[in-house]
């Protein structure tokens, strides 16, 4: 099988950490990688510095010599993108990373039988360590497969779902990161309050959080290790009931469901 070459239309954020996974894990299994923009010449010159990647003015003129285009630009630019894409499209693999946007949005909008599918990664693909969600359309062969696999796991770990499992997880995979920095955010400020600078609060606050993770990856459940920590009558307990009273739980359902509210809402 002859190796893909990729377009990304868009090259923002999660284009280039996308860009940077690929160039680190799988090189040699991609032809030509395309990168392409609506307005900013300078984004696409750091991204060639950096990836050697081949910019372009308008996708249009890459869209003839690749495999798979990654659609890398907000959720709200697809509609306009999609009504000029479906005059060009001829085979290649059309992949969105965007917020909401499934296959059947795709396909709705594409010739028939396009090949479609959806990622959705997290913010952590910077770093190599995304969990991403990913489903396909009604179109796609086992070559449209391992093109998926090479885009999907250079960024971390991912998880083949249902569309309509993405819809609902998002939340929680794509948006609860920023729910978690919330809490560590709080709690850098209440350590700051007690007098500790903040590069430090920030430093411990940090390796906290990265050990309580490293104890659940060891595969032990959060109501174990939560319990572990906490003796009963002791001054953890005090605390934990102060988040429950204040129905912390609850919370976090809440804002779950209107995440996914709002994501729906979007399109
Ligand atoms: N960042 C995340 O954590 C995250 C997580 C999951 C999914 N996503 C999804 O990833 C997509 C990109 O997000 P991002 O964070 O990378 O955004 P971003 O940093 O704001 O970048 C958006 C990119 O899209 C380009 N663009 C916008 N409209 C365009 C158009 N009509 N034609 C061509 N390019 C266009 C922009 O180009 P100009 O700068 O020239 O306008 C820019 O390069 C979104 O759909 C988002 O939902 C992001």
């Amino acid at each position: 099988m002859k190796n893909p070459s990729i377009l990304f239309i868009g090259a923002g954020r999660m284009a280039e950490a996308i860009i940077a996974g690929l160039h680190k894990t799988s090189r040699d299994q991609i032809e030509k990688v395309y990168v392409s923009n609506r307005s900013n010449p300078k984004r696409l010159q750091i991204l060639a510095a950096k990836f050697g990647v081949i910019t372009v003015q308008h996708w249009s003129e890459a869209i003839q010599d690749v495999d798979v285009i990654v659609l890398a630009m907000p959720p709200e630019q697809h509609e306009t993108i999609l009504e000029q894409l479906k005059n060009y499209v001829d085979n290649q693999f059309i992949v969105t990373i965007a917020a909401g946007i499934g296959p059947s949005f795709l396909e709705a909008r594409l010739p028939s039988n396009s090949a479609v599918g959806w990622i959705m990664p997290n913010t952590a693909a910077e770093v190599g360590h995304s969990i991403s969600l990913y489903t396909y359309g009604k179109a796609v062969t086992e070559r449209h497969k391992t093109q998926m696999s090479l885009l999907v796991n250079s960024v971390g770990k991912a998880q083949l779902c249902t569309e309509q499992d993405i819809h609902n997880l998002t939340a929680v995979t794509g948006s609860a990161p920023a729910f978690l920095y919330l809490f560590v955010e709080s709690l850098i400020d209440m350590t700051e309050k007690l007098g500790v600078t903040k590069e430090t609060s920030q430093k411990l606050v940090t390796e906290m959080v990265i050990g309580s993770a490293e104890m659940l990856k060891a595969g032990k459940s959060p109501e174990d290790l939560r319990e572990q920590v906490t003796t009963p009558g002791g001054a953890t307990a005090e605390g934990l009931k102060i988040l429950s009273n204040g129905g912390f739980q609850h919370l976090i359902q809440e804002a779950i469901v209107a995440t996914n509210k709002k994501a729906k809402g979007n399109n």
